[in-house]
This record gives C-alpha cells, structure tokens and sequence, in this order.
C-alpha cells in the first residue's frame, strides 16, 4: 500500500441505503479496501442541511453505518466514523468557505434541482455543502474519491478548492483528488422514470429498491417498475432512446458484473415478463444476504456506536495534524 493513496467516501442518513448507493458506491468501496488506505464516513452533518428529525437522524445514522458493514466494508481494515464526531470536518469547511466563489457554487447542478423554485427558503448549509464535501475528503488529504455519477461535479469543486488554497497560500498541502467512478451501476435510475435518478428523497417507494426490502418487496417493485412495449435488443446500441431499458440492462450488468452489451446478447428478442424475472433472481440473491446482515447488525445498536467511536477516534488522529498544519498555513495562531 502506497503511502501516496488515500481513499475517502461518505453518503448521506437521510432515509433507507438503495441499490444506487450499493452499485454506485458501497460496492467499489468493498474493492478499493485491499490496495488503499480506506475512510468511510456517514455524513451526518450534510444530512441536516435539509430538515431531519433528532430521532430518526440517529438511527439512520446507525443504519448508514450497518449498510456499509453488511455490504462488505470492514471496520477493521477501513475506518468507519461519522462526520459530527470529527470537529476537523466543519472548521477545515469554513475555511473553505472562504476560498469557494459564489459563482462556483452558483453552477451547481444538485442543489439547483434540489431547490427548484424554493431557492430561497433553501439553508445556508444546502448551498454550501460542496465545500463541507470538500472539507471532508482534503481533512485526510485523500486522493481517490469513489462515488455514483452524480457526485462528479462536487469532486470537481474539490479540485478547484485545492487548487486555490495551494495558489493563494503558495502551498502544496493538498492534493488534487481523483474520482473513481466505476462499472455498469455507476448512475441507477428510478424504476418509475428512467430519466431521473434513483433516490432517497423520491416520495414513491417503487422508485427504489431499499437495501432494507425483503424479497416480496423486491419483486413487486421490479414487476412494476417502468418499460417500454419492445423486445430486448441484440447489443446495448439498441438501447439508446429507450432509458428505462437502458436502466434495467444495467442494474442487470451491474449485478452480475457483466457489461450492457452481454446482457442484451444473453436476452435478445425476449420481452420485458422473462427479463423482469431474471433480474428480480439476481437482485434477491445479491441483495437478501445484505438485508438480512443489516437487520443482524440493528439488532446491537450500541456495537455500532462502538465502531463508530473508534473510527471517529482513528479518523481524528490522521485528520487533526492536518487540520494544524492547515491553520498554520492560513496564519491562526
Ligand atoms: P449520497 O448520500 O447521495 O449517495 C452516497 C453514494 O451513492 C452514490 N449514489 C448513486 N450511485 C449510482 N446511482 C444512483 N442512483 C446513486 N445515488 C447515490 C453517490 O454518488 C454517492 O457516492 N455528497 C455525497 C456524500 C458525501 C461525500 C463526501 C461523498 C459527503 N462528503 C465526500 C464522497 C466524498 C452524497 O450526498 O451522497
């Protein structure tokens, strides 16, 4: 292992871990734990940039952390915190407060859509979230950042944060962070539209299939997730203009780390009835061993709260010479 590399990765407690985070992120997490040093956060601190109940943020804070766990990440190998227990994480934000542009966080595409028209009764902390992203990976001075598609442009802010911060400051303390994006599940859509993508925030249950669903649960979504009236095509090229093919031949690939394109092979000339069955097969076997270790885990919540001192406890100690080194720089005293 190479001291040079550093992973980090978070996702939000904001409602129940769907097969977007487990193919888009949790999975290649798993990966990266054997090659790099790996740092896994439940971000509660971005969780209440929009409202969350007190009670509820607890639990699924304890659940984000069971959902990592179950999915294969190791507290052991990897350290496993949640962001609240890490002070460094909201004063290295503030200072980033500080280098961001308006005009930066202004193209942001997330909370554009997440605000709509409602931009004003939006919080301070939605529209400043990025640099609190950015805060969290550059506190570990981490290098590799795996997330879905869609984090992509936040990643891209934490370069151009870096970047400034080492310009105006005439440093090099922070590296210039790469994104590992990876496989066929790197952007899941809903199964209600396949345009839009799968989420925690989307008021219909059938939009998503939980990491919490049993197996009835699962196929009843999957039966009535969205098609189109065609066949499957010979290769993924016949898929283009068809997204909510596109979006269950990819689950498909992803799940059984195939490409698009084996799979329309494998299913050319079949109607949607025999694909939904398939997938629904191997969703429940993928899936149900998770479910069921999550549900394992909840059942101890205080050893949860003890892997996540620790990890808070071993985070802190790489995160808080950083954080000195960095005040230096900015000249605190
Ligand atoms: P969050 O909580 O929305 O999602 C957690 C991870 O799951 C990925 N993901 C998806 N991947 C594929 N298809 C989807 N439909 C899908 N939905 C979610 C996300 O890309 C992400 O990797 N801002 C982040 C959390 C965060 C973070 C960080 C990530 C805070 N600080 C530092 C990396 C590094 C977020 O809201 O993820």
């Amino acid at each position: 292992m190479s001291d040079q590399k550093r992973v980090f990765s978070g996702a939000q407690p904001t409602g129940n871990m769907h097969l977007g985070n487990y193919l888009g992120a949790f999975r290649n997490w798993v990966k990266l734990q054997d090659d790099y040093e790996c740092i896994y956060c439940v971000v509660d601190m971005h969780a209440i940039t929009t409202w969350q109940d007190p009670a509820t943020l607890t639990q699924q804070t304890r659940e984000a952390a069971a959902a990592y766990i179950a999915t294969g990440v190791d507290p052991e190998k990897s350290i496993l915190f949640n962001q609240s227990r890490v002070p460094g994480h909201a004063e290295l934000a503030w200072i980033f407060n500080c280098v961001a542009r308006l005009g930066w966080l202004n193209r942001m595409t997330q909370f554009k859509d997440k605000v709509g028209k409602n931009r004003e009764k939006a919080s301070c902390g939605l529209y400043v979230y990025p640099n609190l992203m950015a805060a969290d990976i550059l506190l570990y001075k981490a290098t590799h950042v795996p997330v879905g598609q869609d984090q992509k442009q936040h990643l891209e802010l934490t370069r151009d944060i870096a970047t400034k911060f080492n310009h105006d400051f005439k440093t090099e303390i922070f590296p210039i962070v790469e994104p590992v994006i990876m496989g066929e599940g790197a952007k899941v859509m809903s199964l209600r539209d396949g345009t839009k993508k799968m989420s925690k925030s989307d008021p219909s249950q059938y939009s998503r299939i939980s990491l919490t669903d049993d197996a009835d649960t699962i196929m009843a979504k999957i039966r009535k997730a969205k098609t189109d009236a065609e066949t499957l095509p010979a290769t993924a090229a016949g898929l283009e203009g068809r997204p909510e093919a596109t979006n269950l031949v990819g689950i498909y690939a992803a799940l059984t780390d195939a490409t698009r394109n084996q799979v329309c092979v494998q299913f050319e000339g079949r109607g949607f009835g025999d694909f939904k069955k398939a997938l629904t097969d191997v969703a429940v076997e993928k899936l149900a061993p998770i479910t069921t270790e999550m549900a394992r885990l909840m059942d101890d919540p205080a050893e949860i709260d003890r892997i996540l001192v620790r990890g808070g406890e071993r985070a802190q100690a790489i995160a808080e010479p950083i954080l000195q080194e960095v005040k230096q720089v900015v000249g605190f005293i």
